[in-house]
């Protein structure tokens, strides 16, 4: 019997035909519509592999659940839909797509950053809609970028890569990390901060950091209480970074000006959600690595995993510790 591999999304045939030809290989037939629960339960319980996205909760008993499990190859470079510690219990390995990513994310969070500061989604959606009259000298005015200071929170390689676009727009740039980056220092004349004084000193604060036990709510009412009352929040790592009822409350009393948030504590987020309803946000869903090209080699990068991994080699990009 051929080794059973499940994907949780409908994926071009084109980009698992390799799989295909070495493995018995199923999907969920949608790409827009996350796989229900008990479905990846059943599908968890025969197969050697999965292929899964950052909406499927690997649990640590579904994971007990799949006693043919070898791999699960998440297509995303987070990891914390995953339950890694009981996967390595079991020995399971867990596989996610770090650098091939980095660039696309960084482009698009500086494209939200841009977007926020100068109401460019508002802009476009008031012409479309026929209210442009004349032009008018502080129609739809946002805020400068260049020469601001942009506070970047989680310094990895995302994070890097949102930094060299601030130096090309003149922006000053502070960090704050684990552990300080002297090379990125050096290279981008990134300065390092308490996060305390980053919240302060900050007119764009980017959230780039992954969710944690640490890191969950660390935008709190506290912290939004420490920006500039002209700041810009910007979140293009987890929602559950940001302690949201604290930053529609920061919102709505103008303690920051806004946000422009491509993740969310619940993905889908709901219409009614009261963040959607704020003029100052700008949301996207959860689009940070959705370029065609990045995407397909995404996939490429899980299909090489669970490949090696069900011909007995190692898998090249694994998370367990
Ligand atoms: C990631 O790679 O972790 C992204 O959030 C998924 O697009």
């Amino acid at each position: 019997m051929k080794p059973y591999i499940y994907l949780t999304r409908k994926l071009p045939e084109e980009a698992v035909k390799n799989l295909q030809a070495s493995f018995q290989v199923n999907m969920w037939d949608r790409d827009d519509v996350a796989v229900p629960e008990d479905i990846l339960l059943a599908e968890a319980e025969k197969a050697h592999a999965l292929l899964t996205v950052v909406s499927d909760q690997i649990t640590g008993d579904l994971l007990r659940a799949g006693k043919n499990l070898k791999v699960v190859a998440n297509m995303a470079v987070g990891f914390d839909n995953i339950d890694v510690e009981a996967a390595t219990k079991q020995g399971i390995y867990i596989c996610n797509t770090p650098d091939v990513l980095t660039e696309t994310t960084a482009d698009l969070t500086f494209a939200l950053l841009t977007a926020t500061a100068r109401r460019i989604v508002e802009a476009a959606e008031f012409v479309k809609e026929g209210n442009w009259k004349s032009w008018s000298p502080f129609l739809l005015a946002g805020q400068d970028i260049y020469n601001k200071t942009i506070g970047i929170c989680g310094m990895g390689k995302i994070g890097e890569g949102v930094a060299r676009r601030a130096k090309g727009f003149g922006m000053e740039i502070l960090y704050h990390n684990r552990t300080r980056k002297p090379e990125t220092e050096q290279e981008l004349g990134a300065r390092y901060r308490s996060l305390e004084s980053l919240l302060e000193s900050s007119d764009f604060v980017v959230s780039l950091t992954p969710l944690t036990s640490e890191t969950r709510h660390l935008f709190n009412q506290s912290a939004f209480r420490k920006m500039k009352s002209s700041a810009i929040f910007i979140n293009a790592s987890r929602g559950a970074v940001a302690d949201e009822e604290a930053l529609v409350h920061a919102l709505k009393t103008r303690e920051i000006a806004g946000a422009g948030l491509d993740v969310f504590v619940e993905e889908p987020i709901s219409a009614d959600h009261p963040l959607l309803k704020l003029p100052n946000v700008v949301a996207l869903p959860h689009i940070g690595s959705a370029s065609l090209e990045t995407r397909m080699v995404m996939i490429s990068v899980c299909v090489d995993n669970i490949e090696r991994v069900l011909k007995g080699k190692e898998p090249r990009t694994i998370v367990n510790p």
